[in-house]
């Protein structure tokens, strides 16, 4: 591991705990949703690490994009980001601007500039029909096919405003659906694999 890497970016470890409550001041949810896709990201690093070769640099990478994926809502409407209903057209684009808003305000930190790309494609879809570049497959970065795919299973576990959160079971079916549409086929087989063996 390379240690000097590690001590900077524990440094802006702190940069990014302090960024992370300035969401929580704009949108609790936002802020909510981060925490559980870090712990959950983390979990299933923990549980790969050994069968993928990663190193610590490697997860402490993945961990921080998995905390900081959706910073760039700061640079979102509050109206756009409370709505409960659909989004038109043009609200959804303001929507998606925010993977390119967060690229833009992590990628000068220090030691952080492959976290900032994990964030900037984190809505990338295997198919390239994902934005903002429409990246496919293996040119999306893995941190971002990790992220999405556990983005997505908190989103559909998770209660709303307006519905409840469904099961993990249906999470599930809905991975498996979206698998090499939506998400890395690979990743998503891995990551069904980590919630068993989390459960029983
Ligand atoms: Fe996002």
């Amino acid at each position: 591991m390379d240690q000097s890497i590690q001590i900077v970016r524990e440094k802006s470890f702190d940069l990014v705990q302090n960024l992370i409550q300035i969401i929580s001041l704009k949108d609790k949810n936002t802020l909510e949703h981060s925490n559980r896709v870090y712990s959950l990201t983390r979990e299933w690093a923990t549980y790969m690490r050994s069968r993928w070769s990663w190193t610590d640099l490697d997860v402490s990478a993945l961990e921080l994009a998995a905390l900081l994926h959706d910073v760039g809502k700061v640079g979102v409407l509050d109206e756009i980001l409370q709505k409960p209903g659909a989004l038109t057209p043009v609200e959804r684009d303001h929507l998606e601007q925010h993977s390119e808003i967060g690229y833009q305000m992590i990628r000068d930190f220090p030691g952080i500039s492959d976290i900032a790309i994990g964030v900037r494609h984190h809505h990338e879809r295997w198919d390239g029909r994902g934005y903002p570049l429409g990246l496919k497959d293996t040119k999306i970065p893995t941190i971002s096919r990790i992220i999405n795919i556990v983005d997505a299973f908190d989103a559909i576990t998770s209660d709303r405003p307006y519905r409840k959160g469904r099961s993990q079971n249906e999470a599930i079916l809905e991975l498996q659906k979206e698998a090499g549409r939506q998400f890395d086929p690979a990743l998503v087989n891995e990551f069904i694999g980590f919630l068993h063996a989390r459960n029983t």
